[in-house]
């Protein structure tokens, strides 16, 4: 993957910088932040969450043009603290208010209060909406949103594995496993992702579309290296993960019904099946065995877990509410390329 196009003039300078580590300036970057925006608004700023997504991929892939020392440059871990500092401020004060219950559950409670939260929390129904309404082209525009984090699907939870003890190493050990596939490389679930897309007539390639998916679907990829990457975040990690897999399963189900509906049939559909039954047992991992292994170890956990959870849910709706009123005015936030594969069934 090349470095992107900048989306600002922040993502401008980091874009630069990542060339040229020595020349990056915190200075600079802190002043190309918009100081006068609240901290939540920050998930919508894409100059801001593009930046912070190309520092966090040095860690990840990184970029073919990048320079080789780039990761661990002081520089631009400076800048990276900086935008962070501004993104984590974010993270809190769009969360923090939906924590209550989970945050001051008595601890054995937790795994029950964590099903709660994902169960009552108010969030678009987008999966209901692909499965009955959606047309191809949308359904389309929806693999190029999701493609930014699934082509690295598990990859920021993974970083949290040498920070874990116990049963919740061993919990999220036997959960990623199956995540890259249960030994079988062509069954890595980013790779059943990247088949979806070139069935569906998309770029397959890591990074292909996130020089145009709008700022909340990178904020979804950017909390989660947040939450990965720092140690003092294990909660939030797997509070994270907890919410993600139990909201996953049957959304899922919803999600390969509208791709057949529309057409796109069984390969782009495959991903999607996969996760219906594998999610069901990873909720079960990720909430009674992780989550509750890690508080049982470590009380003041608790917030930290709720806060990931809380942030698992607030992100994925706040991408997915413009998503869908852009889809019932009849328009697209990102037009996905034309296709000129014929229908492959049709409904
Ligand atoms: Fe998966
Ligand atoms: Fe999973």
């Amino acid at each position: 993957m090349l470095i992107p196009q900048p989306r600002g003039d922040l993502s401008r300078a980091v874009g630069a910088w990542l060339r040229a580590p020595e020349a990056a300036d915190s200075k600079l970057a802190a002043d190309l932040i918009d100081s006068s925006a609240e901290p939540a608004e920050t998930l919508t700023d894409v100059d801001l969450q593009l930046s912070l997504w190309m520092l966090y991929e040095l860690h990840y892939r990184s970029f073919e043009d990048a320079a080789d020392d780039a990761e661990w440059s002081p520089e631009l871990l400076a800048v990276r603290r900086r935008l962070e500092a501004v993104f984590d401020a974010g993270v809190e004060q769009a969360c923090a208010d939906l924590i209550g219950p989970l945050a001051t559950a008595a601890p054995q409670d937790v795994p029950d209060r964590l099903f709660e939260f994902v169960d009552t929390y108010p969030g678009p129904s987008l999966a209901e909406y692909v499965q009955r309404h959606a047309d191809r082209d949308q359904v389309r525009e929806l693999l190029m949103h999701r493609s930014i984090y699934h082509l690295k699907e598990a990859d920021p939870h993974s970083f949290v594995l040498p920070r874990l003890n116990g049963a919740a190493k061993a919990g999220l050990v036997e959960l990623q496993y199956d995540e890259y596939g249960d030994g079988d490389g062509d069954r890595i679930h980013q790779r059943l992702f990247a088949k979806a897309l070139q069935a569906a007539d998309l770029d397959p390639s890591y990074g292909a579309h996130v020089g145009v998916v709008p700022a909340e679907v990178l904020a979804i990829s950017n909390v989660m290296s947040l939450f990965g990457l720092h140690r003092r975040r294990r909660g939030a990690a797997m509070g994270h993960l907890a919410a993600f897999e139990a909201t996953s399963s049957v959304p899922c189900r919803r999600y390969a019904a509208g791709i057949r509906r529309v057409g796109l049939g069984d390969p782009v559909a495959q991903y999607f099946d996969e996760h219906v039954e594998a999610d069901a047992v990873h909720e079960q991992l990720a909430v009674r065995v992780i989550c509750a292994a890690l508080l049982a170890e470590d009380r003041t956990l608790q917030r930290d877990i709720a806060i990931g959870a809380a942030a698992c849910l607030r992100f994925d709706a706040g991408a997915a509410v413009p998503l869908l009123e852009t889809w019932k005015r009849g328009g697209h936030l990102v037009d996905p390329p034309a296709s000129d594969r014929a229908l492959a069934v049709t409904p």
